[in-house]
């Protein structure tokens, strides 16, 4: 008899799937900042020019390798490198080399399209380097004076970030894993494009604010999307959910999320200790499960073979046909 290698050191993990990946608050990044950030399995650089933009490059200098991220400056709208001060430009390319006037024609770092949008610097990521093909959606509630200002918090899960996205189109689990009653009614639809995709549920009251209410999640991609919760007239509560993928393994979560002022009291706090609470009971499962890149589904999980066959745009690579058992 032959047996199957345990597949807790053989499951092969997707590459990361291309879209906007949030690497930093953008309060944390001033004029003049350089960090140091670790995403997509890369060293990366992350800087503001004295003209405010934001920049994203790979960190490594490359004349002899020193990380950008450490020790760097700003100059102007260029980064210096700390060992011999070649400086780079926001779109990767040698402004200049203090002792040289001839600059190598590859002396160029890679550099990611970034942006900022609902108070977070993004980078762009597709492994061929293709440009955005769509925009990081604004959150208008987070700057309406009808809302509250927006509450922050930040988690590292051990997963990749498809495996968390999955989680909000498994509504089953939520019986399993979060303690509620019955499996919420939901439906998931897609938008024309292909991209955007929805889920809309009556939530029963039995979980979260224990209030009834109306949920709609929208998914832009994975490790982007956005939860409202409407609880009635002037009682609404929006989240942004964002991701910085450190590596296939590990995933950082950013939650920022705001209510209509009239229920900040009872809402505020309670909310953000529900996504809390949420997030440990998710966790055992998450941090010991594999990726089944083939997941042997039942006819029940009509959500999860949608969101699948959905997730595969996200993809280079061919990505295997989901089977029903
Ligand atoms: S290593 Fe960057 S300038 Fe020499
Ligand atoms: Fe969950």
């Amino acid at each position: 008899m032959s047996l199957i290698a345990c597949e807790s050191t053989t499951n092969v993990l997707p590459n990361f799937p291309m879209g906007w990946y949030s690497l930093a608050l953008s309060s944390e990044l001033q004029i003049g900042d350089v960090k140091s950030v670790h995403a997509m399995g890369r060293e990366l650089v992350l800087y503001r020019t004295r003209s405010g933009k934001v920049a994203v490059a790979d960190a490594y200098c490359p004349h002899l390798g020193a990380h950008l991220g450490v020790n760097g400056h700003v100059l102007g709208e260029t980064i210096q490198c700390p060992f011999h001060g070649w400086q780079f430009n926001t779109d990767g390319s040698c402004d200049s080399i203090p002792y040289c006037d001839k600059v190598p024609r590859s002396a160029a770092l890679q550099s990611w399209p970034a942006c900022e949008a609902n108070g977070e610097v993004y980078m762009w990521y597709h492994e061929e380097g293709a440009d955005p093909q769509w925009q990081v959606p604004v959150v208008t509630q987070f700057t309406d004076a009808d809302w509250t200002t927006p509450r922050r918090v930040e988690f590292e899960i051990p997963a990749h970030v498809q495996d968390i996205a999955e989680n909000s189109c498994d509504p089953v689990h939520f019986q399993y894993v979060h303690s509620q009653n019955e499996t919420p009614v939901s439906e998931i639809s897609i938008d024309e494009d292909g991209r955007t995709m929805h889920l809309n549920a009556e939530m029963e009251g039995t979980q979260g604010l224990g209030i009834k209410h109306h949920l709609h999640s929208e998914i832009h991609q994975p490790g982007l999307a956005t939860v409202h919760q409407n609880f009635g007239p002037g009682a609404e509560l929006m989240l942004l959910n964002t991701a910085q993928p450190v590596s296939k393994n590990m995933t950082r979560m950013r939650w920022t999320l705001a209510v209509t002022k009239p229920i900040e009291d009872v809402a505020g706090d309670k909310a953000m200790e529900g996504i809390i609470a949420g997030l440990s009971d998710d966790a055992p499962i998450w941090a010991n499960k594999v990726h089944r890149r083939k997941p042997v589904f039942c006819s029940g999980d009509e959500t999860l073979m949608t969101y699948r066959k959905w997730v595969r745009q996200f993809y280079i690579e061919q990505y295997p046909e989901t089977s029903t058992a």
